[in-house]
């Protein structure tokens, strides 16, 4: 009992140090997963105590960039839920198809794969050339790697099956240079990308956009720091912009409902009201 008291003391005064420290906030997320994620990184670690853990990210920055991998969880893969994707080409691409140029931001983007899917989407709809994508993320190692779409060919089997049940046009190897191990995408499918450090729980809106794409992010954080996401969110948006959440995500129990309507419910696709 006085062990476990003792664990949730040093937990808080853990998160609290990283965002005294680092800027990082991981005050509002939710408990029970910040929880896991550092038991986990203190077993990799090597270490018995989250205060020991607290010590070591405290004077080294890159124990910190470490313990990041930990705490974000950088999980991702091309057209998840391929029911999804399809539901955004049939019932939202028709509508995308009548603004002029468009702007798509894609909030929790990690590795990239969701911006690639995207991106493979919009061009097989023929409006990747009039939009912009900005593609954001907390953890810099991440981005790094989403700005380089290079994906490993063990998952790519995976991947097409999922990019055929989206409603795939081609072959999904005509976006892709198979070399070694590895799948190389296309760059011109990042040309109007713009990767960048954002954080949900600091940071501002930065443009108006027509489609915000938010999906398997704010399941880890609480309900103050949903809202405050839904926030930005609403405000970014244009009038009559879609929002596109994760399966296990909603907006039903937010401050922020009334202001959507659901566009197709079982795929998490609302529309501003
Ligand atoms: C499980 S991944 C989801 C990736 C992708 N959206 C998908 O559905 O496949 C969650 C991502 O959210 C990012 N994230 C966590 N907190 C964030 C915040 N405050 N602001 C922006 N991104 C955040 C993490 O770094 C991680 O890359």
């Amino acid at each position: 009992m006085a062990h476990e008291r003792n664990a949730e003391i040093e937990l808080r005064l853990l998160i609290e140090a990283i965002y005294l420290k680092y800027s990082y906030d991981f005050r509002d997320y939710s408990g029970a997963s910040v929880k896991r994620r550092v038991a986990h990184a203190l077993r990799q670690f090597e270490l018995k105590t989250i205060s020991a853990l607290q010590e070591r990210v405290l004077h080294d920055p890159s124990a910190f960039m470490q313990l990041l991998q930990f705490l974000t969880i950088p999980v991702s893969e091309m057209f998840r839920d391929p029911g999804h994707f399809l539901a955004i080409r049939q019932e939202v691409v028709p509508l995308l198809k009548t603004y002029p140029s468009l702007k798509i931001w894609i909030a929790g983007c990690s590795t990239g794969e969701e911006v690639y899917s995207m991106a493979i989407l919009l061009r097989e709809e023929g409006l990747l050339e009039r939009t912009i994508i900005y593609a954001t993320d907390i953890n810099p190692t991440s981005l790094e790697k989403a700005k380089q779409g290079i994906f490993s060919m063990e998952n790519i089997r995976g991947y097409n099956e999922n990019y055929l049940k989206a409603g795939g046009k081609r072959l999904f190897s005509d976006y892709y240079t198979a070399a070694y191990d590895y799948a190389i995408f296309d760059k011109s499918l990042r040309e109007n990308v713009t990767f960048a450090d954002h954080s949900l729980a600091t940071d501002s809106v930065f443009s108006e956009t027509q489609l915000i794409s938010c999906r398997n992010v704010l399941i880890y954080f609480n309900k103050k720091l949903q809202d405050r996401a839904f926030g930005l969110f609403h405000e970014s948006l244009c009038h009559r912009g879609f929002l596109v959440l994760g399966s296990k995500e909603t907006l039903e129990f937010s401050g922020y409902k009334d202001q959507f309507e659901p566009l197709v419910k079982q795929e998490r696709i609302y529309r501003k009201s």
